[in-house]
């Protein structure tokens, strides 16, 4: 599958290493451009060519014309930057949290942080994940090995059940396992605060987790 990664950073070079790794034709955007230095030496031209396995650089307009399926792993504040047009009526991942102190002051409207960037992208088809999982566990932690149970859990959730389908297909195929929270509105429970929220469980341990921390919510 073709795959547009917006943001370039910790979880977007990890999930564009995987993902390609794994078979799939990845391109990468950050807000600079293909050819603007990152850090004096590096351009993102050379990041894509140095994560292998043909990932290439791209404007942000240009990954989420390519992919079939686009992943937004920008920081939360810069949600009005992200290209709704070109991702009309395709799956887009969030793996977005919302931190006031980095993100600045938000009003969500009382709306979950994934409904809120679902709404700037309103043809889109949204599935939270990658949210709850530090870069470097991702990086890591997967293992294709294992039984579906055994292995680290990765939270979704989406109101598309077709999309939460193929995003719950690319999380196997990089060595995790997805574990559904439910609606956008209901992914509340897997915000940064919550309990289950960064703790390394197995998809068995995740779901007992999740069910705890729903009846805990009432
Ligand atoms: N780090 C983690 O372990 C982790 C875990 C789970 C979820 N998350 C969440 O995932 C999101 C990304 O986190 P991160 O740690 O990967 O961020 P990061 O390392 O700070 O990188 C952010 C990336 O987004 C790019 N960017 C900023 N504005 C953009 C725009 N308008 N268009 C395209 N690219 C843009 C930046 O490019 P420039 O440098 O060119 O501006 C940079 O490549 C955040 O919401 C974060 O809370 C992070």
């Amino acid at each position: 599958m073709k795959i547009g990664i917006l943001g370039a950073g910790h979880i977007g070079k990890a999930l564009a290493r995987l993902l390609a790794q794994a078979g799939h034709q990845v391109g990468i955007s950050n807000s600079r451009g293909p050819d603007s230095l990152l850090d004096g030496t590096q351009t993102l031209r050379d990041l894509a060519y140095a994560l292998g396995h043909g990932v290439k650089a791209f404007t942000n307009e240009d990954a989420a014309r390519f992919g079939e399926l686009v992943i937004e792993t920008i920081p939360f504040g810069k949600y009005m930057e992200l290209p709704a047009v070109q991702v009309e009526s395709k799956i887009v991942i969030d793996t977005a949290n919302y931190y006031p102190q980095r993100d600045g002051q938000i009003e969500l409207g009382g709306l979950s942080q994934s409904a809120f960037i679902a709404r700037h992208l309103p043809r889109a088809r949204v599935v939270k994940a990658f949210n709850t999982i530090q870069s470097a566990h991702l990086e890591s932690q997967g293992d294709t090995s294992r039984p579906l149970d055994d292995r680290r859990a990765i939270f979704i959730a989406g109101d598309d059940q077709e999309a939460k389908d193929v995003v719950t297909g690319l999380i196997e195929q990089i060595g995790f396992a997805a574990v559904d929270t439910g609606s956008l509105a209901d992914s509340k429970v897997q915000e940064p605060g919550t309990p289950i929220y960064g703790p390394d469980l197995s998809a068995r341990q995740a779901r007992e987790a999740l069910k705890q921390s729903q009846s805990q919510q009432g």
